[in-house]
């Protein structure tokens, strides 16, 4: 899949792009099955939320099939390495559960903001990628986003490490509001399938879900390979070390799964 000039404007002015039902049910079958297998295993990669819930499987590709082979995607590694201008590597990969009535909520942030500070990557030369695995609503804690905010570079925020069980650098209500009159606030939702690219320096954030409707997304975080992290400080199945440039599998990989 390669992106339009249209949609690489529309990236650039608003810092995000949506593609509805990029995968089709079967497909998203497949990864609804691993997604309940990982987030049975006792593993430290496992994250809950304080209720013990699920709330995050980080590295998940690294120990689950299904998810090995989305993070090598055709549909969504070619536009990113179009975006980013040449071979990427995965630098975080996160299942977040956001599961019905427990999912927590997520404060407003850039990603670049914590890896740059955290593990010292020297460009916003990166980018996440959302694939839907649940029917995204207003009512099931969809992301926000702020459009146009990925323009202002790495704004200031402040390490909250207790409203959520995940470290995060946030941003106050302030700079938050002032961003919000720039250039609004939006929720895209879609059926299970549907992606979201959205550039590192974009400001986004999710809602607590109350609803009785799980809210499963999974996120790629690639990076240019030359734009690699410096600084080890967290984790390797937080912030990967292994630089390795993604070769795009088959576009059939998921189905090839299918039973
Ligand atoms: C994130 O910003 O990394 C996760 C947000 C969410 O899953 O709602
Ligand atoms: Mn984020």
């Amino acid at each position: 899949m390669q992106l339009t000039k249209e949609q690489i404007e529309e990236f650039d002015s608003s810092g995000y792009l949506f593609f509805p039902n990029t995968f089709n049910t079967e497909e998203v079958e497949v990864l609804k099955q691993a997604a309940r297998d990982v987030y049975q295993e006792q593993r430290e990669e496992v994250w809950r939320e304080n209720s013990g819930v699920a709330r995050t499987a980080f590295a998940a590709h690294t120990y689950n099939e299904a998810f090995r082979r989305l993070g090598a995607h055709p549909r969504l590694i070619d536009p990113v390495m179009q975006l980013l201008d040449g071979p990427v590597y995965m630098h975080q990969y996160k299942v977040n559960a956001k599961v019905a009535f427990d999912g927590d909520v997520w404060q407003w942030h850039q990603d670049y903001g914590t890896w740059a500070r955290d593990d010292k990557m020297p460009e916003p030369r990166a980018m996440n990628i959302a694939v839907f695995l649940d029917h995204v609503t207003a009512a099931n804690g969809p992301l926000l986003f702020l459009p146009g905010s990925h323009k202002h570079g790495v704004v200031e925020a402040g390490h909250d490490l207790e409203t959520t069980s995940y470290p995060l650098w946030t941003l106050d209500r302030e700079t938050v509001t002032k961003l919000y009159e720039q250039g609004g606030c939006v929720a895209p939702t879609g059926d299970a399938g549907s992606v979201l690219m959205f550039s590192s320096l974009l400001v986004h954030a999710s809602p607590p879900n109350i609803s009785p409707m799980d809210r499963t997304i999974v996120y790629l975080s690639l990076c240019h390979v030359e734009n690699h992290i410096r600084q080890f400080k967290r984790p390797e199945w937080v912030a990967h070390r292994d630089f390795t440039a993604i070769e795009p599998l088959p576009d059939n990989t998921l189905i090839e799964l299918a039973v």
